[in-house]
């Protein structure tokens, strides 16, 4: 069975952290509406859904893939290398400890949970302005004894690592090229997004479905022709946050 954590969309989404993008106008009963349209995608993709309240003070805390990684054997709480997010935290911690043991990334480390690309029993984990090398180090030495091999990427051009690349399944990661150094995903088949929809790689993969964005037809359309299952969400408003549909949700086997 699976568990899908997610946290209603912040009414301080406006006030959200840019990093590579403008700010633009978001209309928040849009984003609501799109957000709440995911979450059902997630329950009807057999997710038991834990939806945690909006905090009105924490604009970005819809994004709760960044507060924690979650493994089969424990769940790491992050410290997100954006100050205004560390007060995320908390609830995440308490909505993990029933399924999870739970470990810590501690300060000098940074960590956002958008840098960790989980494939296989490896943790590709992106050098990005959110995520430094000590945590690297750190979440090496939480996972290593589990069995799990921890290698750092430079990431360019965009805010995390699986902005640029994520599993799609089938042994296959779905990249941008440009944003990532594609020579350490050795052994990984590697499907490139299409040259007009840089921002395409950020894809969410459910059991053998991936939760991918509207906005990128024509990469959605080479996900079907090398016979991936997608369903489409409308991810348009949280976009403009900098935020994707692996962003908006923790999913754990419980
Ligand atoms: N707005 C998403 C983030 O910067 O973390």
């Amino acid at each position: 069975m699976l568990t899908a954590i997610t946290r209603e969309v912040s009414p301080g989404l406006a006030r959200c952290e840019l990093t590579h993008l403008k700010r633009r106008p978001i209309n928040l009963k849009a984003a609501i509406r799109q957000h709440r349209a995911y979450c059902q995608c997630l329950a009807q993709l057999g997710c038991n859904l834990i939806a945690l309240p909006a905090e009105p003070g924490l604009p970005d805390s819809v994004f709760v893939e960044d507060a924690a990684v979650v493994l089969d054997e424990l769940a790491v709480i992050t410290r997100p290398g954006a100050e205004s997010r560390r007060g995320e935290l908390a609830a995440i911690e308490e909505a993990l400890t029933p399924f999870r043991q739970i470990e810590r990334i501690r300060a000098p480390a940074t960590l956002d949970g958008g840098d960790v690309l989980h494939a296989g029993s490896t943790l590709y984990v992106g050098i990005t302005s959110r995520t430094n090398r000590q945590g690297v180090a750190q979440l090496r030495e939480i996972v290593q004894p589990h069995g799990y091999r921890v290698k750092s990427v430079s990431v360019t051009g965009c805010l995390h690592l699986k902005s640029a690349c994520t599993f799609v399944g089938q042994e296959t990661l779905l990249i941008n090229r440009g944003w990532v150094d594609e020579e350490l995903f050795g052994g990984w088949n590697l499907l490139d997004v299409d040259p007009a929809e840089p921002a395409a790689a950020n894809a969410l993969l459910v059991g053998e479905t991936i939760v991918y964005p509207t906005a990128y037809p024509r990469t959605r359309s080479l996900l079907e022709d090398h016979e991936f299952i997608v369903k489409t969400v409308d991810n348009t408003e949280l976009a403009k946050a900098e935020g994707g549909v692996t962003c908006c949700s923790l999913i754990l086997s419980s």
